[in-house]
């Protein structure tokens, strides 16, 4: 696991887009996975700003992204297609027939389920995996309590994760309660993991996350079992790690 502690956001930004960037030049094809939330905004902007430079190039890679909440269209301003198609996809060459999001409206969950561990397959598994962290120590949303085996799945989420979502939404009780999301089992298996966060809030999450116990009550300790993983970090939310690691 490479802890990289960035400067600020912005730093922390750059750090992992120039990662992003050569892996999709090396292999234009690239199996990406994708997350939603504030932290990811900025590495996103900057590999917009890549690909309006020139440099950078979409057209053939294969996105998955890691969730979506179960009952909101794809339409939603608070779906994560929205957000994705808002602040990526439509501002670079993605082709449309690459992406793939849960499908919050399936009729049949299990099912959709099961499709999409089963295409993740059929592209060949994630190259590179990119992720946050909640507050809590979730990731995508694998609240704590989600085994550390899990697949793609339905989840319910957590009463903090319902109020971390809440100023997204006009009224408490619009905020989606269940979500469609990979499993950790699912993101373990990605070739890389970027894991990224920013700012005091996470300072806790990421002490746990990185120098505590692996444990199914803090999901994302499990990176600390992957052979190639990335923590990329701002200065505040490496705040409360006590190991020295790599400074930018
Ligand atoms: C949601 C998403 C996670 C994300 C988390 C943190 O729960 N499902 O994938 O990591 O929010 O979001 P933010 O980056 O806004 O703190």
């Amino acid at each position: 696991m490479l802890v990289i502690i960035g400067k600020d956001y912005d730093g922390m930004s750059r750090e992992a887009a120039n990662i992003v960037a050569d892996r999709i030049r090396r292999k234009p094809n690239l199996v990406l996975g994708l997350a939603t939330g504030s932290t990811p905004l900025g590495l996103y902007r900057e590999l917009i700003r890549m690909y309006k430079g020139g440099s950078l190039s979409f057209s053939k890679v294969i996105t998955f992204n890691l969730d979506e909440y179960i009952g909101l269209p794809r339409t939603h301003t608070q779906s994560y297609a929205h957000f994705m198609q808002e602040n990526l996809f439509k501002h670079v060459d993605m082709d449309p027939h690459y992406i793939h999001i849960p499908d919050g409206l399936a009729n049949d969950i299990d099912a959709h389920c099961e499709w999409y561990e089963n295409e993740i397959q059929r592209w060949g598994g994630i190259d590179l995996q990119i992720v946050g962290i909640g507050a809590n120590g979730h990731i995508a949303f694998n609240e704590p309590g989600s085994s550390l085996g899990s697949r793609t799945r339905i989840k319910t989420l957590s009463q903090q994760t319902i109020e971390d979502n809440m100023r997204f939404f006009k009224k408490k009780d619009e905020v989606p309660k269940f979500a469609i999301t990979m499993g950790i089992g699912t993101i373990m298996e990605a070739k890389e993991v970027l894991l990224l966060a920013s700012s005091s809030n996470k300072a806790d999450a990421i002490k746990a996350a990185v120098e505590g116990p692996i444990t199914a009550m803090v999901p994302a300790s499990i990176i600390q079992m992957h052979r190639k993983a990335y923590v990329i970090l701002d200065r505040e939310a490496a705040a409360k790690l006590t190991q020295q690691y790599e400074q930018r």
